[in-house]
């Protein structure tokens, strides 16, 4: 049975342009996947915590050594990472916020982000070790950034999860969306490069 796992970072909810298009996309995949199963985590209506020491040391200490209190930190970030292990498939909203991605986006990330875990040192560099997803972005911008400088967004999130092993990343832009008469062509645009990426599951 597939499954598609679905991270909302939108701080609109459902409301959010991102948000719309993953919902189009999880709406045609479930179409696709009549009895496949969708998990769905919100990291706005239920936010990651922020890494902090506290939260690190939990991460980094061995079984066996570990306080209640950093069982529960290590049990927390096992879920979060067992969500993308289970999943076939990863689509994730991520709108552009002040040149960045939403910040409640990147503790989710940073949970994953595990020495030993998801991604060793070798002699070689890193490598990652979570293998065969694939992962869908819906990248949602006001202005206009694909492949410039200015992108911190997609290039950030191309690294990030390339680090952790999930390298077949695909990108749905929407852009211009703070431009008028631009917005709904591009929206019309991603619709159609998303409906695309479904139909040749
Ligand atoms: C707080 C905030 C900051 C934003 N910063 C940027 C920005 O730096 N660059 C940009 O092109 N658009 C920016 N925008 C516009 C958003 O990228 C755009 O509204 C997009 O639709 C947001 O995705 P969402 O609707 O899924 O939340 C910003 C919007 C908000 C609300």
């Amino acid at each position: 049975m597939a499954t598609l796992l679905h991270i909302k970072s939108s701080i609109f909810g459902d409301a959010g342009q991102s948000a719309q298009l993953a919902a189009r996309y999880v709406d045609q995949w479930q179409q696709k996947n009549p009895v496949g199963e969708l998990v769905v985590r919100d990291i706005i209506a239920d936010p990651v915590p922020h890494l902090d020491a506290e939260r690190m040391q939990a991460l980094g200490s061995d079984a066996g050594t570990r306080t209640a209190a950093q069982e529960a930190i290590v049990g927390y970030a096992d879920t979060l990472l067992a969500e993308v292990k289970a999943a076939d498939q990863i689509v994730i909203g991520v709108p552009l916020y002040n040149f960045g991605v939403p910040s409640q986006l990147k503790p989710w990330l940073d949970h994953l982000a595990r020495a030993g875990v998801t991604f060793n040192y070798t002699e070689n560099g890193p490598v990652g070790l979570i293998e065969g997803k694939k992962v869908v972005l819906l990248a949602t911008r006001g202005g206009m950034y694909r492949d410039q400088g200015a992108d911190y967004q997609i290039p950030f999130m191309r690294q990030f999860l390339g680090f952790i092993g999930l390298t077949d990343v695909e990108v749905v832009y929407a852009e211009g969306l703070a431009m008028g008469d631009h917005a709904e062509q591009s929206l019309n645009q991603a619709r159609g490069e998303l409906d695309q990426l479904v139909a040749a599951l």
